[in-house]
């Protein structure tokens, strides 16, 4: 009996130990659960950027890749990429404490769907499997047909869950997806304007989860992302294709020019960034005279809502219009999109506030688009400037919703507006390539 009771002790004793490594183990995973997992376009259409974010240091962080679906207990016969890991939350401090994992796949083939997961070698802890397609080429004078899908100023509250959700349903039609500043508005609960809410920006990132892990989600800086310095957070969560001390990058998709830039940092003449957006599309018409470009930023040069900035646009006092409008003009920028206002809004072509430069068929200068409509908690701007201005042309809608772009070839694009809650195409237009 005594042995009987000897052996039951020990069966306890051996289940109680389980129990425990199983959880330390799951709490050691949970640590090291991939948060986020994101993609992100470069400027070489043979390479993806993948980012995650754990709670723990991981000591083997790396990425599974093959352009056929695996299970991830095969991980040792996989190509595997190893990523870097960065604690750069932590060390920026005001209480974030998270990690930063990315990851550059290089050598992709174009046109080639790669399935992926992320996490931990050591720990034999893997994310779901995901996945993504490539770029058809990078430059070329011929544009490959692609859609992207655009909108701005989204947060968590108000219309973006239901936003998010209509964009999620169709994913698949868009190559990757451009959020146009004031992305979580984490800054916005009590006490966090300056060093930002990190449980806010971790929920927008879970809501998104299901697009960036798909489609690359490129970005710009908004007025609500400037949290903790100078947009520190912003900066190291998405790694976009320029040096993480930067906010301004291009890149060129299926034959299209993209250049997003910072309308929260100077623009002036002589400042870095103006020498940047200057050389970078006097480059680029070197190489491609006629190729379409789009320009994307944050803050409108023109709009018609009540806001002070519609009628008056600055940035600390000065002018990007008079910064920027005429290199946009000089270098034959076909349009320049953006959020802020929280409406929909696009514009005749226009130069100096006057639209004297023709129509959608083959304009003469820029035309501008808000899509401010994500959805966030500010809702919708609170009305218009009446009546509207003559350049202000199609729907001025304070609609949630969001932009489709679809670049169709080398002299066409389709636009459409569509709104979250009732799926309807609110707006919609041809543009043909201008070349003045
Ligand atoms: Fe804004």
């Amino acid at each position: 009996q005594s042995i009987m009771m000897n052996l039951k002790y020990v069966s306890t004793l051996v289940l109680i130990v389980l129990a425990l490594s199983t959880m330390i183990a799951t709490a050691k995973n949970n640590e090291l659960t991939p948060m986020s997992i994101k993609l992100a376009l470069t400027q070489d259409v043979t390479q993806m950027r993948i980012t995650w974010n754990t709670r723990a240091h991981g000591s083997s962080p790396l990425v599974l890749y093959d352009t056929q679906p695996f299970n991830t207990s095969n991980f040792v016969r996989l190509p595997q990429l190893e990523a870097n890991t960065e604690h750069i939350y932590q060390a920026l401090g005001g209480g974030w404490n998270e990690y930063v994992n990315t990851a550059l796949l290089t050598g992709l083939t174009a046109s080639t769907t790669y399935y992926y997961s992320v996490g931990e070698k050591d720990e034999l802890f893997f994310s779901d499997v995901f996945n993504f397609t490539t770029a058809a080429t990078d430059f070329n004078a011929d544009v490959t047909p692609f859609s992207i899908v655009v909108y701005g100023d989204m947060g968590i509250w108000g219309g973006s869950q239901q936003n998010i959700q209509r964009i999620t349903e169709r994913v698949d039609d868009f190559s990757f997806a451009f959020h146009l500043g004031d992305i979580a508005y984490a800054d916005l609960t009590s006490g966090s304007k300056d060093l930002g809410n990190e449980t806010v920006w971790n929920e927008f990132l879970d809501m998104v989860n299901p697009i960036t892990s798909h489609i690359p989600y490129m970005v710009c800086p908004g007025n609500h992302d400037i949290f903790l310095v100078d947009f520190d957070i912003y900066r190291h969560t998405f790694q976009m294709p320029c040096p993480v001390s930067d906010a301004w990058y291009s890149f060129d998709y299926n034959g299209i020019h993209f250049l997003s830039y910072s309308t929260e940092h100077l623009v002036t003449d002589l400042s870095p960034q103006h020498n940047w957006i200057e050389n970078d599309l006097k480059n680029y018409r070197k190489k491609n005279p006629d190729g379409w470009v789009v320009v994307i930023g944050h803050r409108p040069f023109y709009c018609s809502t009540v806001w002070d900035y519609c009628n008056k646009d600055t940035y600390k006092g000065m002018s990007m219009i008079d910064s920027l409008e005429h290199v946009f003009y000089m270098y034959n920028v076909d349009l320049y999109i953006t959020g802020h206002a929280h409406a929909y809004e696009r514009t005749l072509p226009m130069l100096k506030g006057k639209a004297e430069y023709g129509t959608y068929d083959a304009p003469r200068a820029t035309v501008h688009m808000v899509i401010g409509t994500g959805g966030n908690q500010e809702g919708p701007d609170g009305g218009w400037d009446e009546p509207a201005p003559a350049w202000s042309v199609g729907e001025r809608l304070l609609d949630t919703g969001y932009g489709i772009f679809d670049f169709t070839n080398s002299t066409h694009l389709h636009y459409s507006f569509v709104n979250a809650t009732t799926n309807e195409v609110r707006d919609e237009f041809w543009l043909t390539k201008g070349n003045w």
